[in-house]
């Protein structure tokens, strides 16, 4: 079936308008596609929280019955389940025997949790973001913010889930070497700030990697704080690392070697002011580590799918924060380093360069 016309006025001028109707049904084609893709975004969550990817982690060919039976799952659901996941792609179909096969490289993606390119954690996150959608839209007309805090906490672990990997990847091994003499001086004994740690993933990567030196982190939200806390007891670096409940433009003036910030700068909404905190908490010659999203300075530059994925993020959280604690300015998630590079000088910061990067993160050293 294809359309065969569409009468429409040109509002500003009330003239007829001529519809290019293939591109009508190729645009109508894809959104149902992304409605699709945001209906199945339930399905991964399921598959992650009820332990259905892992059943399928081994890569074997599965009924659906035997999934359901590894799951502990009912079987007609499970079906259908997988029904949703062949036709997105996420696992694959063999019609002649009526089996389903978690590809290695999928499972590397839904199913292991220790992987780099681990992503099934995050699905908490499109939970809570829908779970704020009503409000936020509401918030468009009166432009007010949503603080934090009083997200579904899926949000918080979904954050966590999502960053997690990345950082358990690259922060050791490429962006603290990145850093002009930094490495070294964690070696030897430091004391590094992590702002708005959120969960402490990063503050527990790093202390696990620099037994002498000390991790402090620090969020607005208490809740996070106490799970930080939690985190860094279970990996067996309590002793080095401290969690407070601070504002980033409230740090005390602890004398730190490093001051990090990890996707969380561009959710404050006084930057600026965040920033001449860490540099008044700063040695003379301590380092600003600004780890931020990865974007171009052009919202052109940002037209990609990890562009689309931080815009709406950014829409719904980050933007909504920023505007909730003061906007000035908020940046968002897709600010860029141009942005970074100005509320960055405006903070005091006199010497900073762009010391690393990954598909999804730029990492800024910025120094007095
Ligand atoms: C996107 S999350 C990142 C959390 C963590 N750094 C991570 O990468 O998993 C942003 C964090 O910044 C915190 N935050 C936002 N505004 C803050 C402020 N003004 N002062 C301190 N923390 C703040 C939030 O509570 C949240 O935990």
């Amino acid at each position: 079936m294809s359309i065969d016309s569409i009468d429409t006025t040109n509002q500003h001028t009330d003239a007829p308008t001529t519809l290019d109707l293939d591109r009508v049904e190729a645009f109508a084609g894809q959104v149902a596609g992304d409605i699709g893709t945001v209906f199945a975004g339930a399905t991964v969550y399921i598959g992650h929280h009820a332990g259905l990817y892992t059943a399928m982690a081994d890569g074997g060919a599965l009924t659906p019955e035997e999934v359901a039976d590894r799951a502990g799952a009912h079987p007609r659901y499970v079906r259908e389940w997988l029904g949703a996941q062949a036709a997105g792609g996420y696992v694959e179909y063999e019609p002649a025997s009526g089996a389903y096969r978690l590809p290695p490289e999928h499972a590397a993606v839904l199913a292991d949790p220790m992987s780099p390119a681990y992503l099934a954690g995050a699905s908490d996150g499109m939970a809570a973001i829908w779970a704020a959608a009503e409000r936020v839209a509401t918030d468009f007309t009166l432009g007010e913010g949503v603080p934090w805090h009083e997200h579904d906490p899926r949000l918080f672990s979904g954050t966590e889930e999502l960053f997690r990997p990345s950082y358990q990847t690259f922060l050791t091994s490429e962006w603290i070497p990145s850093l002009e003499g930094v490495e070294d001086r964690l070696t030897a004994g430091a004391r590094v700030a992590d702002v708005g740690c959120g969960h402490g993933v990063s503050t527990v990567v790093m202390a696990g990697s620099f037994a002498a030196s000390h991790f402090h982190g620090y969020d607005a939200h208490d809740a996070s704080i106490s799970t930080a806390r939690r985190r860094a007891a279970d990996a067996g670096v309590g002793d080095r690392t401290s969690f407070e409940v601070a504002l980033a433009t409230k740090l005390p003036d602890l004398g730190f070697d490093l001051v990090c910030f990890f996707d969380s700068l561009h959710d404050m909404g006084d930057p600026v002011g965040a920033l001449v905190s860490a540099r008044e908490a700063l040695t003379s010659d301590g380092t600003v580590m600004l780890i931020e999203p990865f974007a171009g300075d052009g919202v052109e530059d940002n037209l990609t799918p990890v562009g689309r994925l931080y815009y709406a993020a950014s829409t719904l959280v980050c933007t909504a924060n920023g505007i909730a604690q003061g906007n000035r300015p908020v940046l968002g998630a897709q600010a860029g380093e141009a942005a970074l590079r100005d509320v960055l000088a405006q903070a005091g910061f006199t010497r900073v360069r762009r010391s690393a990067e990954t598909p999804f993160n730029l990492v800024l050293e910025a120094r007095p």
